[in-house]
């Protein structure tokens, strides 16, 4: 049996992605938002179906953009999760904000809106969720605390490429929100990142703010950096985006079988169904409950890890618990915040084409015993 990881670049035909580079070099545009990158904004923009979207270099340039253009304060309150990856609070805290981390709700893992209340100071601008794992945020119980403190709400939809709510496409919720296009993500352009917003008139600011603030040749606006998408990775996103639905077809699949297989199992469940919500199959998630199960996270990361199945126990450490973070307060409605108990229960399976009966097999196997 082949060793797997949790996670397999998707990519186009290479031979296709020669003839790519072939007309990127006839043209001699390779990167200053040239035509690939245009057509893949274009594209990007009527797929996710959104008002407003800018590529970026990267899914973390594209996070700093979305804080940096509401003009927050200096040294403003972000209300977030602590379970996401470093980026989140990294982001935050680079704009010179500082990241407050607010409990999550048991059945999605997202951010609890009543613990966001309980966050929010006269010094919060804004709260930023994070679609972890793919699972949506509860938007209308955090747009309602934002309504009422006249704050901005942010998502991180890094893990959400693809997804709707009842045909609400995710990146038109909140006032803006950034996805990574990372090679670990179903959709990638290798590396990559984008801004949406529901508002048409944030285009204009999101780009300026990827190529350091120039208005045109004689006008320089606003401070801004250097956050373009090159021809190359561009052209990879025009493949990849003709090879995406096929992929996420075949991991829903996967996710089928994966669900077939826990939904035997005392103690340990899967990502919460949410109705109406078309899934972007990013992560297949593992809640184990050690008490009810006999075995714990550990037993069974290192049992797969033995037999070449690379597991991930995201997000671990959590936020609160890495140095720039730790000891830090999760504002909760529960004496002991949730994510104290389910930080040491997460494990992600792999999800995708790699995958063959025999890992299956190996993984059924490893969750069925006691
Ligand atoms: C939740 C989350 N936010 C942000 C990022 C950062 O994206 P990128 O790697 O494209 O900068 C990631 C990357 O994995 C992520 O998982």
């Amino acid at each position: 049996m082949e060793p797997i990881f949790v996670a397999k670049p998707m990519l186009p035909a290479a031979r296709d992605v020669h003839a790519m580079i072939d007309r990127i070099w006839q043209s001699g545009f390779v990167t200053n938002e040239g035509p690939l990158h245009n057509e893949l904004e274009e594209r990007l923009k009527a797929f996710l179906n959104v008002p407003a979207a800018k590529l970026y270099c990267n899914g973390m340039t594209a996070m700093l953009a979305g804080l940096q253009v509401f003009g927050f304060e200096p040294g403003a309150e972000i209300i977030t999760t602590p379970l996401t990856f470093a980026a989140t609070p990294h982001a935050i805290a680079l704009c010179g904000f500082k990241p407050v981390f607010a409990d999550v709700s048991p059945d999605t893992l997202t951010l609890d809106p009543e613990a966001v209340a309980r966050a929010v100071t006269p010094k919060t601008a804004a709260v930023y969720g994070v679609h972890v794992y793919g699972t949506v945020c509860d938007n209308d119980g955090l747009s309602a605390v934002c309504r009422k403190h006249g704050l901005k709400l942010l998502y991180d939809a890094a893990h959400a490429f693809g997804v709707t709510v009842n045909d609400v496409p995710v990146g038109a919720l909140g006032d803006a929100t950034s996805f990574s296009l990372h090679a670990t993500k179903l959709y990638n352009t290798i590396e990559g990142g984008i801004l949406t917003a529901p508002d048409p008139e944030m285009a204009h600011l999101f780009r300026l703010m990827r190529n350091f603030g120039i208005v045109d040749e004689a006008t320089i606006s606003r401070v801004g950096y250097n956050g373009k998408m090159s021809e190359l990775h561009a052209a990879v996103g025009l493949l990849n985006l003709d090879i995406y639905e096929e992929e996420r077809t075949f991991r829903r699949g996967l996710r089928a079988i994966y669900d077939s297989i826990v939904a035997e199992i005392e103690g340990i469940r899967t990502q919460v169904k949410q109705p109406g919500v078309v899934t972007s199959e990013q992560y297949y998630l593992l809640v184990i409950d050690e008490k009810v199960h006999g075995r714990s996270r550990e037993d069974i990361y290192n049992a797969l890890k033995e037999r070449g199945i690379h597991t991930r126990r995201y997000f671990w450490p959590v936020c609160s618990d890495i140095d720039p973070y730790r000891g830090q307060h999760i504002h909760s409605t529960h004496n002991r915040p949730v994510l104290e108990t389910v930080k040491s229960q997460l494990l992600c399976l792999p999800l995708h084409r790699g995958v063959q009966d025999a890992h299956i097999n190996a993984i059924a196997e490893e969750l069925q015993r006691r």
